[in-house]
């Protein structure tokens, strides 16, 4: 027995709160935690399913696809097409908008989603997630083309990703605070643990792969100079440093204990602005992060005012801890 409350309720709460609300978002909500459970299994039981290793395909970013990658984006597709609430998806894993098959009634949602997060870390037993990100289809669409899902972040009715860690979690917000849910394996259900999350505005903690340092901007290269400087440095303290490789995983533990996370732009690959994609990662963090009192940024403008000109357009990110933040935007000026 959990005393807790559950996802369920919690979700059902929240609508009861909005005025002329039908119960289609919940419902919604609801199939979206559903697939999270199933790849939540998937994960756990990994080699013993056979589902880790390569699937031996590209994704449309001209990326080596995991089973896993493939497996998670069906069990979503599958979780979702069925229900009426969606006009349409899109995934960092299919190269088009997934449309809703004929049998199905359409609804008023667009639903956009990686997936799985952080895939190189399957393999070698370290947390994955799942990220997603609900968005209001234009009016009169019920068969939405790419165009329809191109809505700055600000649009987001919706943001959330699950975790695959020691416990499964469930970090949610519909743009009134953040708020964790862990999965009770023992009844299948995701229970409020961490009501009202917030994100310290300031840290001395922060997120970068290192390794791409000498592609980096200028105000990346002083922002990261000064903290290693530690506490004879122009920064005054010491920093502590973390890179997971799975952005789920980095912004948890940001949502957990503060700090800052870059995926800056750099000069690696001159046709991409940054790696992690703005509709499936980009937005949907960044409005989470916002709604726990943290900031994100590319380093030169808010992510969530840009707006999109393509589905699987990348971006820089910077975000985490307020302060931290705008010290890194105030550099790039
Ligand atoms: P994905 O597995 O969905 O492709 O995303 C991986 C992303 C993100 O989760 C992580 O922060 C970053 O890529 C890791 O990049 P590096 O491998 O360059 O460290
Ligand atoms: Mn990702
Ligand atoms: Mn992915």
């Amino acid at each position: 027995m959990h005393n807790g409350t559950s996802i369920t309720q919690f979700i059902i709460e929240e609508q009861r709160r909005i005025k002329g609300a039908s119960g289609d978002f919940t419902s919604l909500l609801n199939d979206i935690v559903t697939a999270c459970k199933v790849i939540s299994g998937a994960v756990n039981k990994g080699a013993l399913i056979g589902v880790l290793g390569s699937a031996e395909s590209e994704n449309v970013q001209g990326e080596t696809q995991k089973k896993l990658d493939v497996i998670s984006n069906d069990v979503f597709i599958k979780s979702n097409e069925w229900a009426g609430h969606l006009a349409g998806m899109a995934s960092e894993e299919m190269d088009d908008v997934y449309k809703i098959p004929s049998q199905y009634p359409k609804g008023k949602y667009l639903l956009v989603f990686d997936p799985l997060d952080g895939s190189s870390n399957i393999d070698v037993n370290i947390s994955v997630g799942t990220i997603f990100s609900i968005l209001r289809a234009p009016e009169g669409v019920t068969d939405a083309k790419a165009e329809d899902f191109l809505q700055p972040g600000t649009q987001q009715v919706c943001a959330g990703f699950a975790l695959y860690g020691p416990s499964t979690i469930m970090v949610l917000t519909t743009g009134n605070g953040v708020n964790g849910f862990t999965l009770d394996q023992s009844i299948g259900e995701f229970v409020l643990t961490h009501p009202n999350m917030k994100i310290p505005a300031d840290t001395s903690e922060f997120a970068i792969n290192a390794s791409n340092q000498r592609f980096w901007e200028a105000p990346v290269q002083r922002y990261v100079e000064e903290c290693l400087a530690g506490k004879t440095g122009p920064r005054g303290r010491n920093f502590n440093m973390r890179w997971v490789a799975s952005m789920v995983a980095e912004v948890y533990r940001i949502l957990t204990r503060g700090g800052i996370f870059m995926y800056p732009k750099d000069t690696k690959d001159p046709g991409k602005a940054g790696k992690l994609r703005l509709m499936y990662e980009a937005n949907p963090m960044s409005f989470i992060v916002e709604q726990a009192g943290g900031a994100s940024s590319t380093g030169r403008e808010r992510i969530m005012d840009l707006q999109p000109e393509g589905l699987h357009q990348r971006v820089p990110v910077i975000l985490g801890s307020k302060n931290e933040v705008e010290k890194v935007v105030s550099y790039h000026k």
